[in-house]
């Protein structure tokens, strides 16, 4: 039997087809998932367009910055899906272009506030609103965070400071939701080359470096991400929860 039968996933962060959550999206169908993706407004084409390549995915707008596109989108969601939520799963990130130009000691107060707000609350405001689609019956809750959250990646500035947040959150929802059977993890991705990682300048040096340095001599890709999420999505993962899982090819263990 599919890994996955039967289960339901709202999926935030396609934008294309580098886009990690896709990935995601591509390995929970392969196991029998039902899928809905929610896109930004200026994204609509291209996540139709892939939507459309997995029979049966619905597609709705949501902007996490707006309380109200939340609401209407969980609560489209919980119609598309009969009151049933098994899977979320949360690509989303952003911080303004000047904020990962600039010395991070020239981070504004304003950038600060969209960084954190977009890439790290958001996981809040949307577990909030899963959890009466998922407590009958258990669940399971995904991030996307990266290294930069614990060691200094140069240009990673503000963002990294927003994934150190969205971590803490993943730990704290674990906590909470856990009476409910509702597990929290982060996949902690290696570098990728997705639409949001060309914002921060040297992804191609630092990917030749990852190649270079880590155990496994290579880079790692978006289809391994997405098996990592499925395990995590499955009852294959079901006593972990709180946890940061890396999948870089082992890079974070190096020392030189
Ligand atoms: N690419 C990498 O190297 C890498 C490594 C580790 C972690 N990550 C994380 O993976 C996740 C997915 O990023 P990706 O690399 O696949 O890039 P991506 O550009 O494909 O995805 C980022 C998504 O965030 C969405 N988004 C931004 N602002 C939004 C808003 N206000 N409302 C709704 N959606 C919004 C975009 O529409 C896009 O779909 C992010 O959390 C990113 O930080 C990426």
């Amino acid at each position: 039997m599919p890994l996955l039968e039967g289960k339901k996933a709202l999926i935030f962060g396609v934008a294309n087809h580098r886009s990690i959550a896709w990935a995601i999206a591509q390995s929970l169908a392969r196991e029998g998932a039902q899928l809905v993706l929610t896109y930004q407004e200026r994204m609509e084409k291209y996540v139709r367009d892939l939507a459309a390549k997995i029979p049966g995915t619905e597609v709705i707008p949501c902007d996490v910055q707006n309380d109200a596109d939340l609401d209407s989108a969980f609560a489209k969601a919980g119609e598309l899906l009969n009151g049933r939520l098994d899977i979320l799963v949360h690509c989303v990130a952003f911080a303004p272009a000047s904020e990962l130009e600039n010395p991070f000691l020239q981070t504004t107060r304003e950038g600060f506030h969209t960084a954190l707000d977009i890439s790290a609350y958001s996981l809040v405001a949307m577990a909030k609103r899963a959890e009466p689609l998922m407590k009958e019956h258990g669940g399971s809750v995904l991030a996307l965070t990266y290294m930069a959250s614990e060691r200094v990646m140069p240009k990673y500035n503000v963002m990294a400071v927003a994934k150190a947040a969205l971590e803490c959150s993943v730990r704290y929802l674990a906590y909470e939701m856990g009476e409910h059977n509702i597990r929290v993890n982060a996949i902690s991705a290696g570098p990728l080359n997705t639409l949001a990682a060309r914002g921060v300048s040297g992804l191609t040096g630092f990917r030749e470096q990852v190649a270079h340095v880590s155990p496994l001599r290579r880079n790692i890709e978006q289809s391994e991400v997405g098996d990592t999420a499925l395990f995590l999505s499955s009852d294959l993962s079901r006593a972990i929860t709180g946890e940061i899982m890396f999948v870089d090819a082992g890079y974070n263990i190096m020392g030189a």
